[in-house]
């Protein structure tokens, strides 16, 4: 395998300290636009620990006096934030905080994205992007990004998970998620295409740190390119994984995600007509990919080698994956690939998903 780049040092939110249900709406609303996620303390005592990591501090004016008697230290990046009319004692009490603002809502609501904007913008396009491809139909490409996924998210990582085969029948159905609330593909995208990329993810499916933008199972649709730059810049800037699932026949849309992605890997079955396809597929995607590398999967009926196939689309060999009965048989129960850290290819995702972002999963050898 080529060697990889450094992995980048893992981004802090911004730290917002409030008990006020309707601050705290605005504000996330806010660091949404800003293209971030933020964390969220109610109080100085549940904020002690984050409060001088966090690259930008927002205390909510219901917070000040408690963040006051708690003598939390004195900080750079610290904004006081109300709304017009709860702000009486505003700027005497920023000045006892050490606050270098004090931001009125709504008339500091741009100025406020500006600020959540610039903690994303520290490790802007940090996000680590991978793409998978079959290199035929059914090769195991929407089980390998599922799995990928579910690892990702596995290591605590902030995972988006995207869809961009509109045949494909819906990878929330890879993950056992078809029952699960939130938006999908079709309702994103408007009649011209465009798509309010931060609030999307924010309105996604989602359990843990993995949320999942698929196709739902109503009237088919592509997906616009702009749609999928936008999609991929927001999350570039508010997760820390990507992974998508590409179809074979590449569209604009999926070549805007080669084209982003960090990594590519096409999925091949170890046989011969297989590999046959899979050269088809290489020969239009490899030209958009800084980084595409073969994976095989068993079994191999006329005993063809992963290192001969990889040799014949000559690529690289990302690895091979052992055939795994367990795991079809998991998916018919709506089990998500590599949920269980077990088996091929668990531990095949484990090994791209740390060589990526130096991050491994709990339980991982
Ligand atoms: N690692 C694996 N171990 C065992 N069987 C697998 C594995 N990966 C995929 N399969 C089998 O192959 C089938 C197709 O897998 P998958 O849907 O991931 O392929 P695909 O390349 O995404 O296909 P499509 O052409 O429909 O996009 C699965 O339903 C499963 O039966
Ligand atoms: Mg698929």
């Amino acid at each position: 395998m080529p060697p990889r780049t450094s992995v980048p040092p893992r981004r802090r939110p911004p730290l917002v300290v409030t008990a006020d249900g309707d601050l705290l709406d605005d504000l996330l609303r806010l660091a949404a636009a800003g293209g971030v996620e933020v964390e969220v303390a109610a109080d100085p005592a549940a904020a002690r620990t984050r409060w001088q990591p966090a690259p930008l501090v927002l205390v909510g004016i219901d917070q000040a006096q408690p963040c006051l008697r708690a003598r939390l230290a004195r900080r750079s990046r610290l904004v006081l934030v109300g709304r017009a009319g709860d702000m009486e004692p505003g700027w005497q009490i920023a000045d006892l905080l050490g606050a270098e603002h004090v931001a009125v809502l709504p008339a500091a609501e741009p100025w406020l994205v500006d600020q959540f904007a610039d903690c994303g913008l520290d490790g802007a396009g940090t996000a680590r992007v991978v793409a998978v491809v079959g290199g035929r139909g059914g090769a195991g490409a929407s089980i390998l990004a599922g799995g990928l996924a579910v690892t990702a998210a596995r290591a605590r990582l902030r995972t988006l998970l995207l869809d961009a085969d509109p045949l494909g029948g819906g990878l929330d159905l890879v993950l056992g998620w078809e029952q699960l609330e939130g938006l999908r593909w079709p309702a994103l995208t408007g009649a011209d295409g465009r798509v309010d990329a931060p609030a999307l993810v924010r309105a996604l499916p989602s359990r843990g740190d993995l949320v999942v933008l698929s196709w739902d199972r109503g009237d088919l649709l592509a997906v616009p390119a702009e749609a999928m730059a936008a999609t991929l810049d927001a999350a570039r800037r508010g997760r820390e994984f990507v992974v998508v699932d590409l179809p074979r026949q590449l569209d604009d849309a999926a070549v805007t995600a080669l084209q982003a992605a960090d990594r590519a890997f096409v999925v091949v079955p170890a046989e011969l007509r297989a590999t046959a396809a899979a050269a088809r597929v290489v020969a239009v995607a490899a030209p958009h990919c800084h980084d595409l590398s073969v994976i095989v999967r068993g079994p191999a009926p006329g005993r063809l080698r992963a290192q001969e196939v990889a040799r014949a689309l000559g690529l690289p060999l990302a690895g091979a994956l052992r055939p795994e009965p367990g795991l079809c048989r998991g998916l018919e129960r709506g089990e998500a690939p590599a949920a269980g850290g077990r088996g091929p290819l668990a531990e095949l995702c484990q090994r791209i998903v740390t060589d990526l972002t130096g991050q491994a999963p709990a339980g991982a050898a």
